[in-house]
């Protein structure tokens, strides 16, 4: 005797469905730097979802416990292949090989959102954990984060893959089995309590938002930070929560009356060291400075170079420069250059930018010395 009872409540099909579209749409736009807020939008929703996901594996409905998935990986291993002879037993909760993959998804999931939080707040000195790691591991966490991704992906694939296979062989639809909760069960089965939950799972999903708007959105956007009211920039954009940098008003007067005061964090000292020693001779100019204020001007610019910045482009430009060279333009080090290689020539000539060094006409935030990916316009 068999009868249609209600296998997965509505809180797990909630977080299945959420989870599975926050991990599609954060890849789909992983690669798409103004749409950095909304991968990262989808990265905390997955991390509440994760949260909510192991409190109710512990304390949640019947089927959704931890208790009753089939922990052993063997046992996993030895599902697999009966079931690939076609000879898998029935389970109405997970099987023995889906538990393993809801586990390890979990795990992925976590380790892809953390590595990912690290990454941002490393790299674009943004988010949550700001400034908690240099660039360089920032760098390290980059990385791991792809390859967990990946990793994930083939999870995911396999996940699809044993669901089909699953589903011919019990001849029952498991993912519209997701979608109403409804399976057949013997007479005598657990039956879950449908709404059971859903308030921790709206909780748990309000505090990964609240952290993220926190963070990310509800800060003015970046035109009007920058007053910039009138600019268009393509796509959504992440906001300037990263640290302000380092300011000086004399060096603003001094070095910023012919051209765009070029932020510190752009040169190594060495460089700032041998601009200032030939002030004389400034390219084709002579910037006239009085001893001391030279001597003032340099130190501001030697404490802020580019090897004592946290920021992204600094490492970068710093890493770029061969150890024997000493530029005295950052449009010559090779991170720059490697930058704006693909800008067309038609670009550089036209009369709102004619010189490479004229950062403003394409960086909102060059002035702030920033230089974020969301700040980027080119000139129509
Ligand atoms: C009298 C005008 C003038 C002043 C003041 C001035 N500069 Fe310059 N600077 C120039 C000119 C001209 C160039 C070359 C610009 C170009 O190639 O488009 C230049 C270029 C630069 C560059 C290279 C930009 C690149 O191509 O990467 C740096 C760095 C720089 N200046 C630093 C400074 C610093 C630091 C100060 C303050 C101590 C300063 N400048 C003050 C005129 C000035
Ligand atoms: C003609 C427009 C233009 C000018 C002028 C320009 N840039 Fe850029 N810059 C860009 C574009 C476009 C990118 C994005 C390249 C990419 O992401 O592949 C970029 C990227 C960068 C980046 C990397 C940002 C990141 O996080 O990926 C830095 C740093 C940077 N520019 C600094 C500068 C500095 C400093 C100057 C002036 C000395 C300057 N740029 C002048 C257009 C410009």
């Amino acid at each position: 005797m068999s009868q249609r009872i209600l296998v997965w409540d509505v809180p797990t099909r909630v977080f299945h469905w959420l989870f599975a579209i926050s991990f599609a749409a954060s890849w789909y736009i992983s690669e798409a730097d103004e749409w950095l807020s909304f991968h990262t939008f989808f990265g905390y929703l997955m991390l509440g979802l994760i949260g909510f996901r192991l409190i109710w594996g512990v304390v949640g409905g019947h089927y959704a416990r931890f208790a009753e998935f089939m922990c052993s990986p063997l046992a996993g291993w030895r599902y697999l292949r009966q079931a690939l002879s076609g000879a898998g037993a029935r389970y109405i909760g997970h099987n023995p090989a889906g538990s393993q993959a809801v586990l390890l998804l979990l795990v992925l999931g976590l380790a892809v959102c953390l590595t990912g939080m690290f990454t941002q707040g490393a790299e674009e000195q943004q988010g949550a954990v700001s400034g908690w790691f240099g660039v360089k591991t920032g760098v390290m966490f980059r990385e791991a984060h792809g390859y967990i991704a990946i990793l994930m992906l083939v999870m995911v694939i396999g996940h699809l893959l044993g669901v089909a296979m699953e589903s011919r062989l019990h001849k029952e639809n498991l993912a519209r089995a997701m979608v109403t909760g409804i399976k057949e069960a013997p007479q005598g089965s657990a039956v879950s309590k449908p709404f059971r939950g859903v308030g921790a799972l709206l909780l748990m999903m309000a505090i990964a938002f609240g952290i993220w708007w926190f963070f990310y959105a509800w800060h003015e956007p970046v035109e009007q930070r920058l007053g910039h009211d009138d600019a268009k920039l393509e796509g959504p954009h992440v906001a300037f929560v990263g640290p302000k940098l380092s300011d000086n008003a004399q060096w603003r007067e001094e070095c910023g009356s012919c051209h765009l005061a070029f932020h510190p964090s752009l040169l190594p000292a060495r460089s700032w060291q041998k601009l200032m020693a030939q002030q004389d001779r400034h390219f084709g100019t002579d910037l006239a400075l009085d001893a001391d204020v030279s001597a003032a001007l340099l130190e501001f610019l030697v404490k802020n170079a580019a090897e004592n910045s946290k920021r992204e482009a600094a490492f970068k430009i710093n890493r770029s420069i061969k150890p024997d060279v000493t530029p005295l333009r950052i449009t010559e080090t090779p991170y720059w250059v490697g930058k704006h290689r693909e800008i067309a020539d038609s670009v550089w000539r036209s009369a709102k930018v004619k010189s490479k060094a004229n950062c403003a006409a394409c960086h909102l935030d060059a002035d702030a010395g920033t230089f974020e990916d969301a700040a980027m316009q080119l000139p129509r």
